[in-house]
């Protein structure tokens, strides 16, 4: 092969960064993968704003199923997000027999496991760096690079809009309202911001590191998703006050009973290096039982840093096109009949620390009748605040950090404590991770 012929479908933020990079970078890119990578045809709805990126060299057409079915195209590079339209042109893709790259988690964390059958069966390879955390080499690191290893869990700041509101949160003093329409106005939102917010593009990306961390098929439907659109100002200045940040976190870990599988803001402590990681910037933890901990940080959004994702991929694609199914890496790490339908915990019997927040009345012995119901229930406090009431106040804010406990047995806890006279309202819980072993 002396040239790998691209189809692009969508030139936008990502497709225009992938196109940038291929062109300014094409000398380089040669030499690495030991063939030249052409855009031969691109899609796009928008025809002229695409000419104006691509220039006369490149065929242009709003008809996508056009790019698909080009005998010339020997890889289909699917930019254009969603996962109805881009599910079909990617099934249609495979079915001519053409190689696909592509950064959209959201196609492959709801329909992967019927998209790498269809790749098995003709034989093509799919490929999707960029679908999680961008420009960070995450998949290659945990499909490769981490392959001797049992991989333990996983975790991650995920999501560059999330991160970057609660980093404007922590730092400013400002509450979440404030700052999402920043978040959108800097690019760093999805087309439907509440993906970002709710934690639903978390849960894709941290499908797709399951699904390879640990052999089993996608199971996004099964994922616990909390965002961080409910999280209080006042919890992030206590959390910091106790040493702590909030982060939204995607938790994958394997346990003997199954896999947890949970995205939601997590106290971490200020010491570790992922609570350090700020802005839209994103990290990945991976714990492996041979290499122990290992971290992977960079820009997890962005048209150049996830273009950088995209061409891997592609060169990847240059040099493997021509080996067989057994000499490629498996889509999900393990070889197909290897992978393993591991069941997903529901989030009552995942096993986390907590952060608690409650208001009571200020009156002696209503400390005495918190604590009794956690030590009835066998939760031991790490540390506790417990703030002055404001002048004319009668009610007070006290924080408990519990160790280790089941979260359907906090739950528990948490109802008592809330059916206490001297208790106003609902208690906050936030959950905790340690990630250092
Ligand atoms: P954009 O909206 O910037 O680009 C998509 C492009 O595809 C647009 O030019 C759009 O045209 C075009 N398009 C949409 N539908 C069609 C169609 N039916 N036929 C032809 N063209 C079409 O999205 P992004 O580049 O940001 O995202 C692309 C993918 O990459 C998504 O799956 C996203 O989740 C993923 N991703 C994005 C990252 C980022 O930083 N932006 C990072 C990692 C992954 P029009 O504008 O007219 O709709
Ligand atoms: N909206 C995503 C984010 C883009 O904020 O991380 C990158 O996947």
């Amino acid at each position: 092969m002396k040239h790998l012929n691209v189809g692009l479908l969508g030139i936008g933020t990502v497709g225009g960064g992938t196109y940038k990079v291929l062109t300014r970078n094409a000398a380089e890119i040669t030499r690495r993968a030991g063939v030249a990578i052409n855009v031969v045809q691109v899609a796009d709805r928008n025809v002229d704003h695409a000419k104006t990126l691509t220039g006369s060299d490149v065929v242009v057409t709003s008809d996508a199923f056009a790019v698909v079915s080009n005998p010339k195209v020997d890889v289909v590079v699917e930019l254009i997000g969603g996962y109805t339209l881009s599910k079909e042109l990617v099934l249609k893709a495979i079915e001519n027999g053409k190689h696909v790259v592509t950064a959209n988690k959201a196609l492959l964390a709801l329909h992967g496991n019927e998209i790498f059958a269809a790749a098995q069966k003709a034989g093509v390879i799919v490929a999707f760096e960029a679908a999680v955390a961008g420009g960070i080499p995450i998949i290659k690191a945990l499909r490769e690079g981490l392959g001797a290893n049992k991989i333990e869990w996983v975790a991650g700041i995920i999501n560059g809009t999330t991160n970057f509101i609660l980093t404007e949160m922590r730092e400013k003093g400002l509450a979440y309202q404030d700052v999402i329409a920043e978040a959108q106005r800097l690019g760093y939102a999805e087309a439907d911001p509440t993906v970002d917010v709710e934690g639903i593009d978390a849960a894709h990306k941290l499908t797709i590191m399951s699904a390879i961390a640990f052999g089993m098929p996608m199971k996004f439907e099964q994922a616990y998703t909390e965002g961080i659109t409910k999280l209080q100002q006042t919890d992030i200045q206590y959390a910091e006050e106790l040493g702590y940040r909030v982060k939204l976190l995607g938790i994958t870990k394997r346990t003997d009973k199954g896999v947890e599988l949970r995205v939601h803001p997590t106290l971490i402590s200020e010491k570790r290096l992922i609570a350090n990681v700020n802005g839209p910037m994103n990290a990945v933890v991976v714990k492996g039982d041979a290499v122990g901990p290992t971290l992977y940080y960079g820009a997890g959004a962005g048209a150049e840093p996830t273009a950088s994702a995209v061409v891997a991929d592609l060169m990847d694609v240059a040099r493997l096109s021509s080996a067989t199914f057994e000499q490629r890496v498996p889509y999900l790490a393990f070889q197909p009949n290897s992978v393993v339908d591991l069941p997903v915990l529901p989030i009552g019997e995942i096993n986390s620390a907590y952060y608690l927040r409650l208001r009571a009345s200020d009156k002696p012995g209503v400390l005495a009748g918190v604590t009794k119901i956690l030590a009835d229930k066998n939760i031991s406090i790490d540390a506790m605040l417990q703030k002055e009431p404001d002048d004319n106040e009668t009610e007070a804010d006290i924080v408990i950090l519990t160790h280790i406990t089941q979260e359907k047995n906090m739950d528990a806890g948490i109802a008592e404590i809330e059916a206490l006279p001297a208790i106003v309202g609902k208690l906050i819980k936030i959950r905790m991770e340690e990630l250092g072993k």
